[in-house]
């Protein structure tokens, strides 16, 4: 089967806008493919090597940020805040775990949303819906709604934007071990949390300071004031993908240079389409959404068609089932991929099996069903032997309520209307998202016991 950016052009496609003007939309592609790409295909199979490790065990997932980035909230604070809550998410992982994190966010370029209707109506009046800042507009206005090409550009730009500040904060000292209590001061809340926060901070002081007595600190040892945040977003909108997808001079091989990693989405993973099409020719560690609907036949196809050489790292696959339902529905997935022998990192996403509407009509996640659900991924794993490589989360690191719940700030369905900001799910605030990280902390713990 010969493959080729373009070939999936042709195919069934899900969940694309409408443009009207298709002119205009060739001339941003032609513009987007003379663009420098965003990443380097050197660090996209690096990513899939550290994956690799996650496949064995060796090391933890954390991929996160929003549902869908906007271009309104395109700021350095945004940026800055959700790094910090990763890098601190990363320090409670790694300190229980004795393991290596890979971090990927949700950032970057993850401004395309699948959704669940094509058209909103509101009233009498139905338009298209909002499908993210790469296509049209939140608001719920005919011009707004019309999907422009332009968007792409725009995207790319802040993209590029956003990925620079991060690579200066992976690099340029913000992700100093010795900033961690400074942190820990900043986020001391008075509450168990905070508590539990500080207690660990004051353990990697003391345990830097040992490190430090005996030569070892981070002017001598990079890694310990250096980090890596890979990019991520769902390989969506395929015009825009291929526009960024450019064969390796090393290597001779296509790399999607859109972002790191690349993901389908639940609803665009069928066998046949475009979307699966796309995805099975770039070389980048890739992933695919496993919802209620999948069968173990067809999760093995994918895995075949995705992954035909078996890499480990290549593929990492998203569980999302719900709290109710993952019990029933992971458990025979599970078995099926470990008796094919087939390499697979497994992730966990508790936040989109889990969303529902309050009586005011806000989208919601609670808490707890969130916390019951990755609990679950994990206990399923150990009755069958297999790893829980990691967790996918739409968070964000500032003060928003938009789940309920939590130990830190109990937020409830009344409480949701203060600040809530999403432009699409319901995200962990910078609370909930550490809270979760402690939790799954524990975890760690338990099973080393
Ligand atoms: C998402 O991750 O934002 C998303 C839409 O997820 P899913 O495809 O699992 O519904
Ligand atoms: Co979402």
């Amino acid at each position: 089967m010969s493959w080729s950016p373009s070939s999936w052009r042709g195919l069934k496609i899900k969940q694309q806008p409408e443009y009207k003007d298709k002119e205009k939309l060739r001339e941003v592609e032609e513009e987007l493919k003379g663009f420098p790409p965003l990443i380097f295909a050197g660090e996209a199979r690096e990513l899939k090597e550290r994956l690799g490790q996650v496949a064995r065990g060796e090391a933890i997932l954390l991929q996160g940020g929003d549902c869908a980035e906007s271009f309104s909230d395109f700021n350095a604070t945004n940026i800055r805040e959700l790094f910090k809550v990763l890098l601190q998410m990363n320090m409670v992982l790694m300190y229980s775990s004795g393991k290596p994190v890979i971090k990927i966010g949700r950032i970057a370029g993850q401004y395309a949303k699948p959704r669940s209707s094509e058209f909103e109506k509101v009233g009498k009046v139905k338009l298209p819906s909002y499908r993210g800042d790469i296509v049209n507009e939140i608001e719920f206005t005919p011009e707004a709604r019309e999907a422009k090409p332009e968007k792409l550009i725009e995207a790319y730009y802040k993209s590029a934007a956003t990925l620079n500040l991060i690579r200066a904060y992976a690099r340029g000292g913000f992700a100093d071990l010795r900033k961690v209590h400074q942190w820990t001061l900043e986020f001391l809340h008075d509450n168990e949390l905070g508590q539990r926060f500080e207690e660990l901070a004051d353990k990697i002081t003391e345990a830097l300071r040992f490190m430090e007595a005996c030569g070892v600190d981070p002017d001598n040892t990079p890694q310990l004031k250096q980090t890596t945040l890979y990019t991520s977003h769902e390989a969506l909108l395929l015009n825009y993908e291929e526009a960024l997808t450019r064969r390796d001079s090393f290597t001779g091989e296509w790399y999607d240079c859109s972002a790191h990693f690349l993901w389908i989405g639940d609803r665009t993973r069928d066998l046949d389409g475009a979307h699966v099409e796309f995805c099975r020719g770039i070389q980048n560690p890739i992933g695919v959404k496993v919802g209620p609907s999948m069968e173990v036949d067809e999760l093995l196809k994918l895995i075949e068609r995705l992954n035909p050489k078996n890499e480990a790292g290549r593929l990492t696959l998203i569980v999302r089932m719900g709290a109710d339902k993952i019990g029933k529905l992971f458990p025979p997935l599970l078995k099926g991929v470990q008796e094919s022998g087939k390499e697979v990192v497994w992730s966990i996403d508790p936040m989109h099996g889990n969303t529902y509407k309050t009586e005011k009509g806000l989208k919601t996640r609670d808490f707890e069903k969130i916390l019951a659900e990755v609990k679950e991924f994990f206990q399923i794993h150990r009755a069958y032997g297999t790893v829980a490589g990691g967790i996918h989360l739409e968070m964000t690191g500032s003060d928003v309520t938009e789940c309920t719940g939590s130990l830190s700030a109990s937020i409830t369905e009344d409480g949701l209307h203060s600040r809530y900001h999403t432009q699409c799910d319901p995200r962990l605030n910078a609370d909930q998202a550490l809270e979760l990280a402690f939790m799954v902390a524990e975890t760690f713990k338990e099973m080393k016991r």
